[in-house]
Formats: structure tokens, sequence, C-alpha cells
């Protein structure tokens, strides 16, 4: 038995690498999960708030009456459903389908009545094991008399399970279905694009926190206004929280499952959306490659799908010049809110240096999990009002090198570009070093003088752009191999990460390492030696 099934998980596993690299990931993922978890110190029912009374929450966040009629017709379709299987020979409940669970009634009656109330034209959910969910959309669908449903759904690595899938299924509800084998992250981006607009989607798959925000970051937007995502056991990590606290969905909900204590939640899409279109997204999403080019696009759909962050990436420019210019602009403050969110920094205290307009602070913000209201230390004050409303400001004048803050008090600094203007950047560096706490993090981004068209510039006899002469506000220059030396050497910061982006003019995108010193920006994530990352501070 156990040879048997060894021979036919090596068999999947050779037949499908890619799957199996997938699944090998899912484990080394989970045990992340827990780690955050753990940081956090608060249980997950009291961290995602669970509701009791989900069923009326939920009705009210659709602006419906409870009790509602639909829910009537629920327990027969629910009961015949777990007849059907009993009758076919099918354990039903924890761990029936290869360690897998098969969904929970609560989580059940929510997708019903979803459906019944939103009229979904197009479906989509991950996961389908016996098809337990796959089977309440699709006869909700009957009884709508519309609607199609796409699963994508891994199969067991053991093929001896493959004729149990979808087996809660009947024939008759099948023309409205199609099943579409593989992990999410190779079949659900293409289906998404495929599918144009969607009004409800469904996670029930592997429930890491890498593939729930990869799941829920790609299918987002796709969503019509008003649409809802449904996650099944939010508990296993933190990724529904950082989700809602991303896009700030119009009503959100969490609630236990009625078997086990697991929980599962809902995000419902605000009914007047003002997100670009998917087309949008896809098209910049081409920008983007290296070996991290899958995160990097969810890190971009962060930035740019929400209208908040347009004023943080600053206004169109219509020459060519100006135009690659801002690409760079915009690909650093990616690579910026793509390391932060990396870092999954909790109850987070963060300083923006020379922050401008005040929009890139929120972004950053947002990208942090239950952050404080954030700081921002500039010459003068330039923030629009809605950075005014949302952050603290002190004018500084960093040639003097003092901040007017105690010795650690901030968990993460941030300084983006502005260092170029600044003669005495060693003392300010220290001075920055001194607000940060130990353990904490600080990432700065400067344009490299030793990038390809800048050596170019000078092999030619000019002057390198980042140094350029007509604009006199940019009085320093920072190759990167040196820069790297002083941050390490001189100021003791510990070097987590270096990341080149822009090998101008050719793109704008984030750098394989070995061209990091050609790249056209550096940016550098630094670590205050001592203490731990500020995800572990106790919540408060
Ligand atoms: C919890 S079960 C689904 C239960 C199902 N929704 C139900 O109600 O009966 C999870 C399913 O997701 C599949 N799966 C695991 N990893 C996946 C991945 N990366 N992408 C898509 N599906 C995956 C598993 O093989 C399994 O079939
Ligand atoms: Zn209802």
């Amino acid at each position: 038995m156990r040879l048997g099934y060894t021979v036919r998980a090596s068999s999947s596993m050779l037949r499908h690498p890619r799957q199996g690299v997938e699944r090998f990931r899912g484990r080394v993922d989970r045990r992340q999960d827990q780690r955050e978890k753990e940081a956090l110190r608060v249980a997950p029912g009291d961290y995602y708030g669970a509701v009791k009374d989900w069923a009326s929450c939920l009705h009210a966040a659709l602006g419906l009456p409870w009790p509602c009629p639909a829910t009537s017709s629920f327990d027969d379709v629910w009961d015949k459903m777990i007849g059907d299987l009993h009758a076919a020979g099918v354990r039903v409940g924890m761990f029936s389908y290869g360690g897998w669970n098969d969904c929970d009634r609560a989580f059940a009656l929510a997708i019903w009545c979803i459906v019944a109330h939103i009229h979904p034209a197009r479906v989509v959910e991950t996961g389908v094991a016996h098809g337990l969910t796959s089977r309440i959309i699709l006869q909700g669908l009957e009884r709508n008399g519309t609607g199609q449903l796409w699963s994508v759904d891994l199969p067991a690595v053991d093929s001896a399970l493959h004729s149990e899938i979808g087996m809660a299924i009947p024939k008759d509800l099948r023309s409205r279905w199609t099943y579409v084998p593989g992990t999410s992250r190779e079949r659900l981006p293409g289906l998404l694009s495929e599918l144009g607009e969607i009004d409800l989607f469904v996670h029930d798959s592997l429930h890491t926190g890498r593939n729930v925000r990869f799941e829920l970051e790609s299918a987002w937007p796709f969503m019509r206004p008003g649409g809802a995502v449904v996650v099944d056991d939010i508990d296993h990590n933190l990724a529904f929280a950082a989700f809602g606290q991303r896009v700030r969905p119009a009503e959100s909900l969490a609630a236990r499952h009625v078997t086990g204590d697991g929980l599962w939640g809902v995000a419902i899409k605000a009914a007047e959306s003002p997100l670009p279109s998917p087309e949008a997204l896809r098209q910049g999403n081409r920008q983007l490659t290296g070996p991290r080019g899958a995160a990097r696009a969810e890190s971009l759909r962060a930035v740019e799908a929400n209208p908040h962050y347009k004023k943080a990436l600053g206004p169109p420019t219509p020459t060519v010049r100006g135009q690659r210019h801002e690409r760079i602009e915009r690909a650093v403050v990616r690579e910026i809110a793509y390391e932060l969110r990396r870092l999954t920094l909790g109850d987070c205290r963060l300083l923006q240096i020379q922050a401008g307009n005040g929009e890139q602070t929120l972004l950053f913000r947002d990208q942090l999990i239950r952050p404080e209201r954030p700081v921002i230390y500039d010459l003068q004050d330039a923030r629009d009002p809605e950075a005014s409303g949302q952050t603290d400001f002190a004018a500084v004048d960093f040639e003097a090198a003092q901040f007017p803050a105690p010795d650690d008090h901030f968990d993460l600094v941030v300084w983006n570009r502005d260092l170029v203007t600044l003669k005495n950047v060693v003392p300010v560096l220290r001075e920055a070093r001194r607000v940060l706490r130990p353990g904490g993090v600080m990432i700065v981004a400067v344009p490299n003088l030793a990038a390809l068209h800048n050596r170019l510039l000078l092999l030619a006899g000019f002057q390198p752009s980042t140094l350029h002469i007509n604009n006199g506000d940019h009085v320093r220059g920072f190759a990167s191999l040196s820069m790297t030396r002083v941050l390490e050497r001189d100021l003791g910061f510990r070097i987590q990460q270096a990341t080149g982006v822009g090998l101008a003019p050719i793109s704008s995108a984030a750098q394989p390492r070995s061209l990091r010193t050609l790249s056209h920006t550096v940016v550098w994530v630094l670590r205050e030696p001592g203490g731990a990352l500020p995800a572990s501070r106790p919540a408060v």
C-alpha cells in the first residue's frame, strides 16, 4: 500500500516537475506562515475579529434583510449532497481526500447565499477535491438559471484518488462546469485573462499565505464592482488580513467553521470601483522580468491597482527621457513596496525621509500589517491634503544631521532617492540609524553613479546623468559597490538585500543580481543589528 503510494506519487512528481516544486514550496511556506502567526501573539479568531452572527452580517453587507428566504432551500441541498456522497461510498469531512478536508457547512451556506443574491455570470474557484463547494455553486447557478463555474485544482499527488475528484457533482450540473487542472499559479492568471471579468471568487486550494495572496491579488482586479471573494481557512496565515488592508473592500467579515475551529472570510468589492482595467494591469505586468517576476507582478498590482497611489507614482511626463525616468521611478517605488510586503512587518512605526507630497508614504504604510501613523521628515512640508491627514510631519535640516526623535524610536525608515541632494550623507545616515531601533529595517534607494548609461556617458566625455549640470539639486553620486561598502562597514548596517532597478536605457524592471552594479538605481534593504524584526513585537 505504502509502496504503491510512493510509486504513484513519484511518477506524478516526475511527469509534472513544476507542480512538484509547488507542492514542496507549500510545505516550506506553511512553516513561514506559522512563524508569522506566532509572532503576532494573538489568537487568529481575535486577530480576524470573527463574528458569531455572520449570516446577518453577510446579508447586511450585501444590503439585504436577514433571515433570508434562500437559506431555507440550503438544508435540502446540503443533506442531499452528503447523502449522494455516502451512497457512492465516499467518506465526507476532515482529511477525507489525501489529507484535505471537504468544505464546511457554514462556508457552503455563505457561498449558497452569495450565489443566490448576486446572480453571478462567471464564478472562479480554486480547490475541488470531492467538489462540495463546486456542487453548491453549480446548484445555485442552476437555481438562478444562469452562470458558469471554472474550477482550478491541482489533482492529488496520489493518482488513486483521481477518480474521486468532483464526485459530489452530478451529471446534470456539469454543463455549467469547467475543470481546470493544475496549480493556481499555473492556471489562474491565464483563466482570468480569458474571462475578463468575474463576479465571485472562491479560494479553497492551498492555504499558504503566499498562495492565498497570489490568488486574491490575481482575482481582485478582474472582480466586478459589487462582486465577492470567499476564502476558506483564513486562520492558516495572515494573507486575508493583509489583502483587506491593501484593497480596502467595501465590506469584509470573518467567521468560524461549524466543524473544527477554523475560520473563513468574505470580502465584497465596492459597487463603484475606481480600479484600472485588467488590460491596463496586464500591460504593466509585461514590463516585469527577472527571477522574482511573478511576485513582482503582485507588487505591481499593489502599487498600481489603487487610484490613491497615482500621485505617489508621479505625474505623467511628455518627453521620452522624462517618461523613461518616470518608468524607473515607478519601478523603484514598486520594488520598495514589494520588499516591504515580503518583510510582513507588524505594528510598525514608519519614518519616511524626504517624502515629497507624502503619497508614497501612504503606499508604503499600506504594505504593513497594522501600521502606526507614519512620520515624514523633510526640509519643508510639501504633503498634499490626503497625506497631511494621515501622517505626522517634522521639518528637518538634513545638513545639520539632527532628527527630532529619541534613539531607537522607529521600526522602519525609508529613504527613496533624495540622498543625492545632500552634501553630508554619512552624518545624516548615522542619524537615521540612531532613530532606528535594533532589529529595525531601513530601505535606501539611490541612483547608481556606476550605472551602464553613466559609464557610457563618461566614456564619451559627458556628464553622468545622475549628476547633471542643469539641475543643481543633485550634488552627490553613489557607485553601488562603494555605497554598499559604506552602508555595511562605516555605518554598521547588515545588508539583507540589494536589488538593481532599471538597466537604463533598456528597461525599468528589477535586474538579475549579476547586473546590479550596472543598473540605474539600487535599492538596499538594511537591518540595524540586534533585536528582532518589527513583526515580533507583541500586539497592543
Ligand atoms: C481543501 S481541498 C478542496 C475542497 C473542496 N473545495 C470541497 O469543498 O470539497 C483543496 C484542494 O486544492 C488542491 N490544491 C492543492 N494545492 C493547490 C494549488 N497550488 N493550486 C490549486 N489547487 C491546489 C488539492 O489537491 C485539493 O484538491
Ligand atoms: Zn441569503
